[in-house]
């Protein structure tokens, strides 16, 4: 889509529900859950399904260039009532935000952009040198049959949510200044976690 959330947020969390308990919350619990006194970008924030998995020991900065998306995350993090997370539009690159994060974090993010790169060269703006990049995204499975599966459900996951099965994932498309530290593949190989590392 590489456009705007605003048309689906109202209807998002009920479309992600299944995913989001049998597999995603998992997920952000061990890796999100797991990060303490960091200092978090939180990119493409989205109805805030990260924010609950924050330790309060991290100083957090969560943002979306959605303006909907936004709205049901401030919601969610009125509820949390935390006071170490902040919510921040920024429609366009640059970001107008700090340079000294320790942690970024994308969780189904990357995977709506046809082209991340400029995306994660930003990221990399921001993060200190040694600083690490955690993703989760969807990718190409490698099991025959899935893939069969994401071919057939590929025109309405772009159209949806920008998500296409046929492009590359994001770690075959790093450049130099990143290394990664680990790939963890889920869901029968449709999903992966990874963590990159700014050199
Ligand atoms: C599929 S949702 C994922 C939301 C959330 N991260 C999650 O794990 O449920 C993608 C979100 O990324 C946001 N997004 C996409 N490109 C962005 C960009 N360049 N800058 C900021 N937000 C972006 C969209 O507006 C949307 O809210």
């Amino acid at each position: 889509m590489d456009g705007s959330y605003d048309r689906i947020a109202p209807i998002y969390d009920l479309i992600d529900l299944p995913f989001e308990w049998l597999y995603y919350r998992n997920m952000r619990k061990r890796w999100i859950g797991s990060l303490r006194k960091q200092k978090v970008l939180e990119i493409g924030v989205g109805t805030g399904k990260n924010l609950g998995y924050y330790h309060p020991s991290n100083k957090v900065t969560a943002i979306d260039r959605s303006r909907g998306m936004l709205a049901i995350a401030a919601k969610r993090l009125k509820k949390l009532r935390a006071s170490n997370i902040k919510l921040s539009y920024q429609a366009d690159l640059p970001w107008s935000l700090p340079q000294d994060f320790t942690v970024a974090v994308a969780t189904f993010v990357l995977c709506t952009m046809q082209n991340p790169l400029p995306v994660l060269e930003e990221i990399g703006l921001h993060l200190k040198s040694g600083g690490k990049l955690i993703i989760f995204e969807f990718g190409r499975s490698n099991r025959p049959f899935l893939f069969k599966v994401e071919k057939a459900i590929n025109p309405l996951t772009k159209k949806l949510f920008g998500v296409d099965f046929d492009r590359k994932p994001t770690i075959e498309m790093l450049g130099s200044g990143w290394s990664i530290q680990s790939i963890n593949w889920n869901l029968k190989d449709m999903i992966y976690q990874a963590v990159i590392q700014k050199d």
